[in-house]
């Protein structure tokens, strides 16, 4: 019995010290020191020996046993440490090592030159407002002026929502001027950029959805002159010193007298090539006098105030301001044409 007992302190150590992993520590504790395991059973063999060597051979199990106990609780601690430093050295992080840089986006040119827009608008003592590209049609056109059976209501040019035509998709920023007077006290200076919407194909100078910066000014005694320097001074700070523009007249519901403005081509000069099909020219925005049923629509006195107002282009800017010769690049957002601004 006692080689036997030697026999299994021997095989228990042995394959305890082969362990790899904690996991394996529990299967050799129920091998041996467990209910049914090699030692138990030892001692249930006992009841054979006589009654002299029966508390000798007692002590001796119990003392492997201990042993045993020992051993695996030295090899599960050795077993923990290893597993942590494996650990550790898996999850070290080298700090020495080079970061990688994140690869940084920037602004759109597009809203460069809004950037820039809003900025001198600001300086000039405007407030910048945003609304709703979701309008009501008694907004984008009635309360403009432009009542039932003006040819821009039509279901051709429109987004409606509804067969009653009661909401739609604006398709201008004009509606800003009509929201801004309902909710703001007088004298106003604003501007309001944003989305529009027409059902309009796409080519090289159209898109469905395109952007527009609304502007307007209300006060006592102000006149064209003010619309004219005003724009000008857009103009020079935007394109540079000395650039030429022009004001054409022209028809818009909401204004009276009513203008476009053109800026010299900033691709030719003025001598004519494909950006401007050869006019020299190109429009940017379209502008006049508050027609007086606008401003008596929204509870305001013709006789005792007046204003302009004006829609601008923002692509159109954009491209001007830039030197982009065609609309589409504003819109593909290829990071080849947008790195360079
Ligand atoms: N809303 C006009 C358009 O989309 C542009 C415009 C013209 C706006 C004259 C104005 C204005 O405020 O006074 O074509």
């Amino acid at each position: 019995m006692k080689e036997q007992l030697a026999k299994i302190k021997a095989e228990a150590l042995n394959a305890l010290e082969s362990t790899q992993a904690v996991a394996d520590l529990d299967a050799l504790r129920v091998k041996y020191l467990g209910k049914k395991g090699e030692l138990t059973s030892l001692l249930k063999q006992m009841g054979a020996l006589s009654p002299e060597e029966r508390p000798r051979m007692g002590a001796l199990v119990n003392e492997v046993k201990a042993n045993l106990e020992a051993a695996l609780e030295g090899q599960a601690k050795k077993l923990e440490q290893a597993a942590m430093e494996a650990r550790l050295k898996l999850e070290a992080v080298d700090v020495t090592i080079p970061g990688k840089a994140p690869k940084l986006g920037h602004k759109h040119p597009m809203y460069l030159a809004l950037d820039e827009i809003k900025d001198i608008f600001i300086g000039m003592g405007f407030t910048v407002l945003d609304g709703p590209e979701i309008e009501l049609a008694e907004l984008n056109f009635d309360r403009l002026n432009a009542e039932e059976g003006h040819p821009s209501r039509d279901w051709s040019d429109t987004f409606y929502f509804s067969a009653d035509e009661k909401v739609m998709l604006r398709s201008q920023t004009s509606p800003m001027q009509v929201r801004a007077m309902d909710t703001m006290e007088l004298p106003i200076r604003i501007i309001a950029p944003g989305r529009v919407y027409r059902k309009d194909e796409v080519d090289a100078t159209h898109s469905p959805m395109f952007h527009q910066v609304e502007g307007m000014v209300i006060d006592k005694n102000v006149t064209m002159a003010d619309l004219k320097g005003t724009l000008n001074t857009l103009a020079e700070q935007l394109f540079g010193k000395g650039t030429v523009t022009r004001f054409r007249p022209h028809h818009f519901p909401f204004t009276e007298p009513s203008c476009e403005m053109d800026v010299q081509c900033h691709k030719c000069g003025g001598a004519g090539c494909p950006t401007c099909k050869g006019e020299g020219w190109i429009e940017i925005l379209g502008a006049g006098m508050i027609h007086p049923r606008v401003l008596e629509m929204a509870g305001i006195d013709p006789g005792e105030w007046s204003g302009w107002a004006f829609g601008m282009g923002l692509e159109r800017t954009a491209m001007g301001r830039f030197k982009i010769s065609d609309l589409r690049l504003i819109f593909e957002n290829d990071v080849r044409f947008l790195e360079q601004f």
